[in-house]
């Protein structure tokens, strides 16, 4: 059967196998992969991000999804896997974005490692709350948002949001956050 109601497509259910101690979807069609080359213009410390470069531009993050129509109604999910180590004093993070339909939001549930999610307005306003097992961040609409993993093990995370959102990173490469995640004597500090 194939139609659509408002622009709506209908579907037949399915299911989908979710690894949750290694963090993948295993038959996944959708595997965003960045290392740390793809992070250029991210990090405060450029020196420390070459210097990884050049040290076999490892791994930073992966994003797989089973994508389903990016259309008003339909729910898109994924399953993010952010590496554990730092950039100089900065911790390895995910790129954020806002979506480009800006009045949309996202629910992220901790499965895996500790970190924060980072959160910016559009007109600067920060905020950032601690994502780890059994911690869900509930990102509201017209904020952009980014992970942080602070711990020593991969940080990963069940995301779901509206299929028609759609992702926005070009105001991110230009505006930056606010506040980084940075190791300063020994503690973890949001500065
Ligand atoms: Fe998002």
């Amino acid at each position: 059967m194939s139609f659509q109601v408002d622009g709506t497509s209908f579907l037949d259910p399915f299911v989908v196998d979710v690894d949750l101690d290694n963090g993948a979807m295993p038959n996944a069609t959708n595997h965003l992969v960045r290392r740390a080359s793809n992070m250029r213009g991210y990090y405060q410390d450029e020196k420390a991000l070459e210097a990884l470069i050049a040290d076999g531009d490892p791994l930073h993050y992966e994003v797989f999804e089973v994508p389903v129509p990016e259309e008003y109604g339909h729910l898109m999910y994924c399953i993010s896997k952010l590496q554990p180590g730092r950039v100089g004093d900065e911790f390895f993070m995910t790129k954020g974005h806002y979506h480009t339909v800006l009045q949309t939001g996202e629910i992220y549930l901790g499965l895996r490692g500790e970190g924060y999610m980072v959160m910016k307005t559009p007109d600067g306003v920060f905020n950032s709350q601690p994502i780890a097992r059994c911690k869900m961040v509930y990102v509201p609409p017209y904020w952009a948002h980014r992970s942080v993993n602070v711990s020593d093990e991969p940080l990963v995370s069940f995301c779901v949001y509206p299929g028609d959102a759609g992702h926005n990173y070009g105001d991110i490469v230009e505006q930056g956050f606010p506040k980084g995640v940075f190791l300063e004597d020994g503690k973890v500090v949001v500065k």
